[in-house]
């Protein structure tokens, strides 16, 4: 016990900084440009107030690097879309904390959320489902920052190609949880990205979550010691495409 928390004192103290951002969305292989059409900081530290509006989008304590793009990102329904993550916006060679620590593991999440203008400054009272999570894998307990880490920042997955067509942000998130044995201490990390889906189905509407709501500080999956070998680990956040959808679904899906 003693040994994990001086374990866990100097992991804290050597990566203070050491946080991160999504700064690029790649459709179908197809890269969009850096910052373009992405809501992202200046200022790469995490939202641990999981109450505050900061957790929707972020751009509150750490206000957005301006001007914010006003590009919405053309994805067809169904492309598979790619996020890349760097430590810091203004990336420096042979940086060992990019595209973030490794010591900050955790899940990475996407969420999705209809809205009436992807460029609208206002992202309250919107209804976000869960499209991708990977988790915790138990076999070998590497996590969904470990594998973001092995594919230098990048995260692939999948639009649906069930849900409607529109304008929607993409809210993709790293939870980092090496400091999260008690709340506030797990470290949220999140952009949203404006985009606009063609040729939807429609046929499912998903079941949605709010933020904030979504979180809790009690959740399994906020407050918990990764300094332990887990048998599982729950994603936080409703995972739900409705009855029937098919997959592809990330690892550890609920
Ligand atoms: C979204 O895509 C539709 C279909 O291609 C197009 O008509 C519309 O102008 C696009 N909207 C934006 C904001 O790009
Ligand atoms: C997750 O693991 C904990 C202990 O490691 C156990 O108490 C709990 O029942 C497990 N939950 C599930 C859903 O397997």
């Amino acid at each position: 016990m003693k040994t994990s928390a001086f374990v866990t004192a100097v992991i804290l103290a050597g990566s203070a900084s050491a946080h991160t951002i999504f700064q690029k969305l790649y459709v179908n292989g197809v890269d969009q440009g850096e910052l373009t059409g992405i809501r992202a900081p200046d200022y790469d530290g995490p939202i641990t107030d999981v109450t505050s509006n900061d957790i929707i989008c972020n751009g509150g304590i750490n206000p957005y690097h301006q001007p914010v793009s006003t590009a919405v990102i053309n994805v067809p329904a169904g492309a598979t879309v790619t996020a890349e993550w760097h430590h810091t916006l203004n990336q420096v060679a042979n940086d060992p904390a990019d595209p973030i620590d490794p010591s900050h593991k955790g899940p990475v999440i996407s969420y999705l959320a209809k809205i009436p203008d992807a460029t609208q400054s206002s992202v309250t009272g919107l209804q976000w489902f869960k499209i991708y999570q990977d988790g915790l894998t138990a076999s070998d307990q590497s996590w969904g920052v470990d594998r973001l880490i092995a594919n230098k920042g990048k995260v692939t997955f999948n639009i649906p190609s069930c849900i409607a067509s529109g304008q929607y942000l993409l809210r993709h998130e790293i939870i980092a949880l090496h400091a999260a044995s008690s709340y506030p201490g797990a470290q949220f990390y999140m952009e949203c990205a404006q985009i606009n889906i063609t040729g939807g189905s429609g046929s499912k509407s998903p079941a949605t979550v709010t933020f904030p709501g979504a979180y809790h500080g009690t959740d399994p999956g906020v407050k918990i010691n990764i300094y332990q070998t887990l048998s599982n680990y729950t994603v936080p956040g409703r995972y739900s495409l409705g009855v029937g959808h098919a997959p592809p679904y990330g690892p550890n899906r609920e």
